[in-house]
């Protein structure tokens, strides 16, 4: 496939590729809707943000601080009264639990939770609470938030989950769950990849578990894109995203779109348990399809969110 044919291909859904945010929800008005995003205030988040708002979505829009989550909205043209900014801090227990409880006690009802806010690549081993911090941060801070959020869904509400084409970075077996610190060894795309594994594999078990009703869960790639994302890699890495970022790689307004696309378009509707890239349905490392291992992986993030107190 050509370069040219890639960018303007379109899939099944009738979108593709180039397709922007804006583009997939043409002619869609979201008045009504209450939709949730998490990492609000940079990159895809504050697209999604923008586009979903001015769909005329009530977006609930969360990042580390309040300061930032209101800063989101007003540069996202959602003020006060449209949009609901949150503080969330994913790699915060605490801070998870109180935007649960601040989202239960206003009595919002979720049409859709985009699980958006990610760290990728650090250069050393971190961690949080014992954990390495983007296992916690990407994946357990999105498992405490929507398993908490889970009675606030509408009964055909829909989960999505960034993952990334990364996922099939991971060790192999997926998730190395004798090593979830990191102690037994660490590296940087390693430990995103299983992030993002674990991202698709969460998506996966919830699909399971919503089965028999009209909730759904999907996970996202969302394509490549010179965002804050790449705020760890090596300057000169940066150098060159952003060179050949406006030719080679998609443009946030296109990165948007597959998150989009799975929180509120009609051509997404009763999609459940899929891998979607550029809006349509896409194929994951063959082991990201194994529910045996989806279901371990949730049942040892209850086990790990049990240790750390409430
Ligand atoms: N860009 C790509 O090429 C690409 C490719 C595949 C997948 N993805 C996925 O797409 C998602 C969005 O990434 P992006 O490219 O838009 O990156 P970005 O511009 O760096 O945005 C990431 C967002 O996540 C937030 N965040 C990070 N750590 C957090 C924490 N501990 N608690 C709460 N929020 C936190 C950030 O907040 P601060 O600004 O306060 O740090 C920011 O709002 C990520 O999940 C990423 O893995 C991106």
């Amino acid at each position: 496939m050509s370069l040219y044919e890639m960018f303007t291909s379109k899939g099944p859904s009738g979108f593709g590729y180039g397709a922007t945010a804006e583009q997939v929800t043409q002619g869609l008005k979201l008045d009504g809707k209450t939709i949730l995003v998490t990492g609000c205030n940079s990159g895809l988040g504050l697209e999604t943000l923008r586009v979903l708002a001015l769909r005329g979505a009530r977006v609930v829009a969360l990042a580390r601080t309040l300061e930032k989550a209101t800063a989101a909205c007003a540069q996202a043209g959602s003020g006060p009264g449209k949009a609901v900014p949150l503080a969330c801090e994913l790699s915060d227990p605490q801070s998870v639990r109180a935007c649960v409880a601040e989202v239960k006690r206003l009595g919002l009802k979720l049409d859709a939770i985009i699980c958006n806010a990610g760290i990728m690549a650090l250069p050393k081993l971190t961690k949080s609470h014992g954990y390495e911090l983007q296992f916690f941060t990407n994946h357990i801070g999105h498992f405490l938030l929507v398993t908490g959020l889970l009675a606030q869904l509408t009964e055909d509400g829909r989960v999505v989950v960034l993952s990334s084409d990364a996922h099939t970075r991971a060790p192999r077996g997926g998730i190395e769950f004798d090593n979830l610190s990191g102690d037994k060894g660490y590296g940087a795309w390693r430990q995103y990849g299983q992030a993002k594994f674990a991202n698709l594999l969460f998506a996966k078990e919830l699909a399971r578990r919503f089965e028999g009703t009209r909730k759904t869960a999907n996970a996202v790639h969302p394509g490549v894109i010179n965002t804050n994302l790449a705020r760890n890699l090596n300057p000169m890495v940066g150098f060159i995203l952003a060179s050949v970022g406006p030719l080679a790689l998609k443009t946030v307004a296109q990165g948007a779109a597959t998150q989009v696309w799975a929180a509120v378009s009609p051509g997404a509707a009763g999609l459940s348990g899929q891998y979607l890239s550029h809006s349509n349905v896409a194929k994951p490392r063959a082991d990201a399809n194994d529910p045996a291992l989806a279901k371990r992986l949730w049942e040892e993030s209850e086990k790990i969110v049990a240790g750390l107190g409430s």
